[in-house]
């Protein structure tokens, strides 16, 4: 694809980790990427080396910042192909030790700025002839998972978010999946680490290990990048409303 001409893509969240290796991987396949971050300044870096990506920095919370971002990128490129709402943050702490303030930070940008992005980004899509979103969930949006409830809970509600979307969008042409990615080795695993095995009562390092063992390794962010440049390619279009893990068989077993 040349990439002056190519789709249109925006990545919430995408000056590290995941959401940059999707950036990298849709510039790679054409798409005029939007680096957008609530660190301005880093999705500024992220863009370079990236052919046709610019930085549009926002904080998926605001609303008007969203529709901002949006309406930039329309003005900018002349239409908008594809959403990743990727933007997330992590909070390790028990139920019974979690204030609502806390719980309100975590869904906020998990949940809420996935709403918005989807929200503002689907009439642009629409308008530009369909295109698809993919929203990046999480394992733990299909088990319990303890000491992570609120990130959890979010998660579980943006996989019905993304089944509910992709029903109320297929008569406009827009596709809606999410990926369930398993332990990817990023700052938000690498941070959290400590206080899980604090709260598990296991060693520094133990963490990674029980994770390495469940998983077989940990997942690398170019795995979860090639899963939704799979659900975004305009070939699949059959593909809509789908939950698709990649957690190397974490979830597959019971013990
Ligand atoms: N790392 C994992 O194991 C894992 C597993 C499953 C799902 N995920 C999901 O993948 C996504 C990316 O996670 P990651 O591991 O790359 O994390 P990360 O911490 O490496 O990167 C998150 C990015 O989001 C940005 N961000 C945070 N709050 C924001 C806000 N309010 N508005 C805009 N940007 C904001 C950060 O600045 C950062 O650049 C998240 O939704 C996360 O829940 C991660």
């Amino acid at each position: 694809m040349n990439a002056p001409f190519g789709p249109v893509a925006i990545v919430t969240g995408s000056a590290k980790g995941i959401g940059l290796s999707v950036a990298t991987e849709l510039a790679a396949r054409g798409y005029r990427v939007v680096i957008s971050d609530i660190n301005g300044d880093d999705a500024e870096v992220a863009t370079k080396g990236l052919e046709g990506a610019i930085a549009i920095p926002c904080d998926v919370r605001d609303e008007t910042q969203v529709r901002a971002l949006v309406d930039a990128t329309v003005a900018h490129h002349g239409r908008l192909d594809l959403m990743v709402p990727n933007a997330g943050i992590g909070l390790v702490a028990p139920i019974l030790e979690t204030d609502l303030a806390a719980w309100r930070q975590v869904t906020a940008v998990n949940l809420d700025g996935v709403f918005l992005a989807l929200r503002w980004a689907a009439p642009a899509i629409l308008a530009s002839g369909g295109g698809s979103i993919v929203n990046i969930a999480s394992v733990s949006g299909t088990t319990g998972t303890p000491l992570i409830a609120s990130y959890a809970a979010a998660k579980a509600a943006v996989i019905n978010l993304t089944k509910t979307a992709a029903m109320e969008l297929r008569p406009h042409g827009i596709r809606v999946n999410a990926v369930l990615p398993g332990f990817i080795g990023t700052d938000l695993v690498t941070d959290a680490a400590p206080d899980f095995e604090r709260h598990l009562g296991l060693p520094s390092g133990g963490f990674g290990e029980v994770i390495e063992a469940k998983q077989g390794r940990f997942g690398v962010p170019d795995d979860v990048a090639r899963a939704v440049a799979f659900l975004a390619d305009p070939d699949q279009t059959w593909v809509t409303g789908s939950a698709f893990t990649l957690d190397g068989g974490l979830t597959a077993a019971l013990v």
